[in-house]
């Protein structure tokens, strides 16, 4: 008796184990829990407040204009329009997002991971050379060509990229799985934070000269 209870606590705690390990966004406990700006004085809370159900309406759940490009005249040649909670209130607690991408020819879409989702992207226009990096220590690099219709998963937190190689414009649409999935540009992050990460940490790590910190540091300062 005492032996099945002991392995029946242990069945519970392996089940309770395997429920927590998918603890991000996690289901939803209602129909929908619309965004609305937290009050001036209100705690954070890990996502938004909702608005009563009552007032929610269709516009709530709408975004307009996906089909206008992003500007790409800028120095990487691309442009990501993020629809995340912030553009669509709607889509609070639900776990998702939509980001449409637009490459110049020869733009980039440079090195970055997003925190907190997976994306799937899938090429309407043009041909991309895309790739991801795994973990340490093996930081093998997963890479392919894309052409139309070609649909390719980024999974969560690695490094990947995007790079338009054709001879005219790309277009691609891509899904993530959290309602604010968060980018960091490593460029950006490494050699443009503010205030400037220590020129003894930077040397240090990149095993060069601080000329070559400093030259990285002015091209990424805002
Ligand atoms: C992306 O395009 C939008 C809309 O044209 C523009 O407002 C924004 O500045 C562009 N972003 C970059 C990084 O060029």
């Amino acid at each position: 008796m005492a032996r099945f209870g002991v392995l029946s606590v242990a069945v519970l705690l392996g089940l309770q184990a395997a429920l927590l390990v998918s603890g991000f966004d996690p289901s939803p406990l209602q129909d929908f829990c619309v965004a609305v700006d937290e009050p001036k004085s209100a705690v954070f809370v890990n996502g938004k407040f909702c608005k009563d159900p009552k007032l929610v309406n269709a516009e709530d759940f709408l975004f307009q204009g996906l089909n206008i490009p992003g500007n790409t005249n800028n120095k990487q040649g691309s442009n990501v329009t993020l629809i995340n909670v912030d553009r669509i209130p709607g889509l609070n607690t639900l776990g998702i997002s939509l980001a449409r991408l637009d490459y110049a020819p020869y733009g980039l879409n440079p090195p970055h991971t997003h925190p907190r989702g997976t994306e799937i992207l899938v090429v309407v226009e043009g041909s991309l050379l895309v790739g991801f990096v795994t973990s340490n220590p093996d930081n093998k690099l997963f890479t392919k060509v894309l052409y139309k219709g070609d649909v390719f998963v980024f999974p969560i937190g690695l490094i990947h990229f995007q790079f338009n190689v054709g001879h005219g414009p790309a277009l691609a649409f891509a899904g993530l799985s959290s309602q604010n999935p968060g980018t960091i540009t490593i460029a950006n992050a490494v050699f443009g934070s503010k205030p400037p990460i220590s020129l003894d940490v930077l040397t240090k790590a990149f095993q060069v000269d601080e000329k070559v910190i400093e030259a990285l540091q002015m091209q990424f300062k805002a």
